[in-house]
């Protein structure tokens, strides 16, 4: 399994970043190879602004897949070190990314941390 470095690139280059001008990209294989975007989308009210990760996921089950199918998520921003997904993000992968997919966090000097939801949110919330 590899990263989707060139398609997180594109779905990066697709963010709404009038505000932080921090572009952040996000791609989601799922096993038949289809790959779902995201880009963060800001607003003028600052804490309404989607980050590039839910907004991938969100669009998944918008478009009707099942998260289910999804092997790997590749993130990547420009920054000095691979992009760290914030903790709203991490709880929304923890529910919807499977155990066993791998997470790639990257930048544009090609840095790379593989990573699983486990590891990024040990003991998540889950409704039972
Ligand atoms: N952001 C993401 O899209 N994903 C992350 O993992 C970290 C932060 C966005 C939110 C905001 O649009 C910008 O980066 C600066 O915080």
């Amino acid at each position: 399994m590899k990263m989707n470095y060139q398609e997180a690139l594109k779905a990066m280059k697709k963010a709404y970043t009038p505000y932080s001008h921090f572009n952040v990209g996000c791609a989601l294989e799922l096993k038949d190879g289809t790959i779902i975007h995201g880009a963060n989308v800001e607003n003028a009210s600052y804490g309404l602004s989607n980050c590039a990760e839910r907004s991938a996921l969100f669009s998944l089950i918008s478009q009707g897949y099942d998260p289910k199918d999804i092997v790997s998520v590749t993130i990547i921003a420009n920054d000095s070190q691979p992009v760290s997904p914030c903790g709203a993000c991490r709880q929304v992968m923890h529910e919807l990314v499977p155990k066993d997919a791998k997470i790639y966090l990257t930048n544009l000097k090609e840095e790379v941390k593989e990573t699983s939801v486990e590891e990024l949110l040990p003991y998540g919330f889950v409704l039972k």
